[in-house]
């Protein structure tokens, strides 16, 4: 049987970054896993995203996956340190396509990143950016609201205008010129965050480079599907309709046939 690519978020937004696995690898089967169950991991602690994400493989490689892609930032950032020695199959983050690009892309050398609680305070970015250039300054802002504004479909107005200036003000005076979003829902307030930084700044989405990599790794593994109908299942801890809901937003089209697991 053809193996899938599996991918797992805490939630909806791990979408984001399907839609460039689906755009980059157009004949692969994907099985998405929205722990929608435990949503938000941005406020957890390290301890409780390292257990959940543990029970995210482990459900994903029981539907016969080949690679598992984890899209949320704060599982890849508190728990793929530690855990990607423990599992054979291959685990592609989305933290270090990200680092990479921003190291890439910096002319000044300071580098902004915005994500979870989680993410910022695991630091998980700074260590991998310090690995590629240690010259580089790296100012990090954890923007707990963006998450719910999101969700909530306000990525335009007042109110976030609001909240978005607050959190971007010291990366503005730090004088960032590239940005990580280091967060699934971020890529949504691309125009809002791009107008309060300004052109100049480069903002830094990782799904595309995340895509990339997972293409080279099923490329070098001789594990790439050439051809055959792809199939998209999904799966939810929780609440098919609120994901149903979101989906189209971050997937860029309707999701049908969610269905509700209890693997938690
Ligand atoms: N998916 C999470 C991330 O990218 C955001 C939502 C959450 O806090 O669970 O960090």
């Amino acid at each position: 049987m053809k193996k899938a690519i599996g991918v797992f978020d805490s939630g909806v937004g791990g979408l984001t970054v399907t839609r460039e696995l689906i755009a980059q690898l157009p004949n692969e089967d994907i099985v998405y896993f929205g722990d929608t169950a435990r949503v938000p991991y941005g406020i957890k602690s390290k301890e409780t995203v390292i257990r959940f994400t543990i029970e995210n493989i482990l459900f994903l490689l029981k539907q016969n996956v080949k690679l598992i892609c984890v899209a949320c930032n704060t599982a890849s950032s508190c728990a793929l340190p530690v855990l990607k020695k423990n599992f054979r199959v291959p685990l592609v983050g989305v933290i270090s396509p990200g680092a990479r690009e921003a190291v890439y892309a910096t002319r000044n050398k300071r580098i902004g990143v915005i994500g979870t609680k989680g993410t910022i305070k695991s630091r998980t970015y700074e260590t991998e950016i310090r690995q590629l250039d240690p010259e580089i300054k790296i100012t990090a802002v954890a923007c707990p609201l963006f998450v719910p504004l999101v969700e909530e479909g306000w990525l335009e107005g007042g109110v976030v205008e609001e909240v978005a200036r607050r959190y971007l003000e010291p990366l503005k005076k730090a004088k960032v010129d590239t940005l990580i979003l280091g967060c699934t829902h971020y890529p949504l307030l691309k125009p809002i965050i791009r107008r309060i930084m300004g052109k100049e700044v480069t903002l830094i989405d990782s799904a595309k480079q995340v895509a990339i990599e997972v293409k080279k790794i099923l490329d070098q593994e001789g594990l790439l599907n050439k051809n055959g109908r792809p199939q998209h299942r999904f799966y939810v801890s929780d609440n098919p309709e609120w994901f149903s809901g979101l989906a189209k937003r971050f997937l860029g089209r309707p999701v049908k046939n969610i269905k509700k697991v209890n693997n938690v």
